[in-house]
């Protein structure tokens, strides 16, 4: 029997359940996805999003449809479909790698063995969140303010979150801690995610605006920069919601340290640089007007010409030499410790 549960993630009774992320805060709406199209049209509208929760996601489903009887051929169909779901987040295609070995194996016990390698992706996952959660406290003083990016917590993941791990990690540990939550337009996972989250665990956070991050390093009022990663390069650079690379160069200039927290499920061994990431561009409409209001500004007014022309990457790349530390589950890299 499975029976696995996170902050946005269910599997129980063999059906997968998603908490759909593009409806908080306002309500928390559990969707049930027991089609392809349900599931792939989930993730493409980031109703389940985040580097790891994507890919957890996606074998989970593989899981269910197993559990359901599918057949070996049309799961290695279905692998396909959700691999070219989203392009960046690089978790989903080194968690299906694992299935589709499975699934290529001889003999007839592959349905057990995916169902478990499943299970085991997802209590993996909130194990390498706890790593993580412990290598990144040890960097923080006793009183601190990070400033964060999107939203890396308990609904990105199955366990407590990577960089967002960190920050409750650190709260329950006494640290003295203030959150800068970046809003992260276009798409506000960070007012509408990472607020959520932060209010549910009381820990002290303060909403902006992106491009108030300047101005609050200048006035000595940030201590560091930490972000979570959809893809880590094997020199380090790596991919995250657009808007980090830029969070990078302030810290540099202000002289801030400038950490990422990711599992080592998140790097790309076939990725030597950060210029062979491919980077998601979506929808006009998402910079036109702002979530749940489809071309119009937070007062209702038109925020933009429906005809305007735009440039929406969801992610960019920071290159690793604006990188103080990269923590892993399995420990801090440096910049010396990529060769
Ligand atoms: O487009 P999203 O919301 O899926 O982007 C998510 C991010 O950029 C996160 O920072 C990243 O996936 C790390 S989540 C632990």
């Amino acid at each position: 029997v499975i029976d696995l549960v996170s902050m946005g993630i269910k599997l129980q009774g063999g059906i997968l359940t998603l908490l759909d992320q593009q409806l908080l805060p306002g309500e928390e709406r559990w969707i049930e996805c027991r089609s392809l199209e349900t599931m792939t049209g989930a993730i493409k509208a980031l109703k389940v999003r985040g580097a790891p929760a994507i890919g957890i996601a996606a074998v989970l489903f593989l899981a269910s449809k197993t559990l359901e009887g599918a057949r070996r051929d049309d799961l290695m169909a279905m692998s396909v479909a959700l691999r070219e779901s989203r392009p960046t987040a690089v978790n989903l295609m080194n968690y299906l790698d694992r299935i589709d070995r499975l699934l290529a194996e001889p003999g007839e016990s592959w349905g057990n063995r995916l169902c478990s390698e499943a299970q085991s992706i997802f209590q993996e996952d909130v194990a390498l969140c706890e790593s993580i959660a412990r290598n990144g406290v040890a960097l923080f003083p006793q009183r601190v303010q990070v400033l964060t990016h999107c939203n890396t917590g308990g609904l990105a993941t199955a366990g407590r979150g990577t960089a967002l791990g960190v920050i409750t990690k650190a709260h329950e540990e006494g640290r003295e801690i203030h959150v800068w939550v970046d809003e992260t337009r276009p798409l506000l996972q960070g007012t509408r995610l990472t607020a959520w989250e932060l209010g549910k665990t009381r820990i002290p956070y303060t909403l902006i605006c992106d491009n108030a991050a300047g101005m609050l390093m200048r006035a000595g009022r940030v201590d560091c920069v930490l972000v979570g990663a959809d893809r880590i390069a094997m020199n380090g650079d790596f991919a995250n919601k657009i808007g980090t690379y830029s969070l990078a160069v302030l810290a540099r200039h202000h002289n801030i340290p400038f950490y990422v927290a990711a599992p080592e499920t998140t790097l790309d061994v076939h990725c030597p640089s950060g210029a062979a990431i491919p980077i998601e561009e979506r929808r006009a409409e998402e910079v036109r007007g702002i979530p749940g209001h489809p071309g119009q500004a937070a007062s209702g007014v038109p925020a933009s010409s429906g005809a305007a022309p735009v440039f929406n990457p969801a992610f960019d790349v920071t290159p690793a030499a604006l990188v103080t530390g990269w923590i892993f589950d399995t420990g801090v890299r440096r910049a010396g410790d990529w060769n």
